[in-house]
């Protein structure tokens, strides 16, 4: 029987997969779709339409993601973790869910679904643009945050 810790690893693990693998699935696949499928004022409410089901998934996730962390930082008593360079990439984790759990949870409900459909309407091509360059970089770097966590947790880093 796999302990407690064992759990909250595979849970966190589990809810990385389905967040960062939505927003891989967004980025590479759907967005390029859209953008050759749709005319300029159509993409951005069509492209909100979609990602908006998945902000609910992603939301779930981003939650599972940050309690089973913590969970283990605290059974573990692994805070000082946070005071070696060479475990930057904790820092990582809690900065990508904190990027996102405000983006989340804070800007994209109150003001940055307004923002981008109010947009659409005088710059279609310029606010689709902007989606996806913002998609970018939220990919990047939470798959550098992947590698560097999947290194760092089994030893890789030593300095
Ligand atoms: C508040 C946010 C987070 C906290 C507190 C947290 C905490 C942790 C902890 C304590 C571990 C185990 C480290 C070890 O065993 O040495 C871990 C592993 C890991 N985390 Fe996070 N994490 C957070 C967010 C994230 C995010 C956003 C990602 C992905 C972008 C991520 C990806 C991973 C990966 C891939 C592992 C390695 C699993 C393994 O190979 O065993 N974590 N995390």
């Amino acid at each position: 029987m796999p302990d407690d810790v064992s759990i909250a690893r595979a849970l966190h693990v589990l809810g990385v997969v389905l967040w960062i693998g939505g927003v891989a699935f967004v980025t590479m696949v759907l967005l390029p779709a859209v953008r050759r499928m749709k005319t300029p004022e159509e993409r951005v409410a069509f492209f909100e339409d979609i990602e908006g089901r998945f902000a609910a998934v992603a939301r779930w996730a981003t939650v599972l993601v940050g309690l089973s962390g913590l969970y283990i930082i605290y059974v573990w008593d692994m805070w000082y973790r946070f005071l070696v360079p060479s475990n930057f990439w904790m820092h990582l984790m809690v900065l990508v869910w904190a990027v996102f759990t405000v983006m989340l949870f804070i800007a994209e409900p109150l003001f940055l679904h307004r923002w981008f459909q109010e947009r659409a309407k005088t710059h279609p091509e310029q606010t689709f643009r902007i989606i996806q360059r913002m998609h970018w970089v939220l990919l990047s770097i939470s798959l550098i945050t992947v590698a560097a966590a999947t290194a760092g947790s089994h030893g890789g880093f030593s300095f």
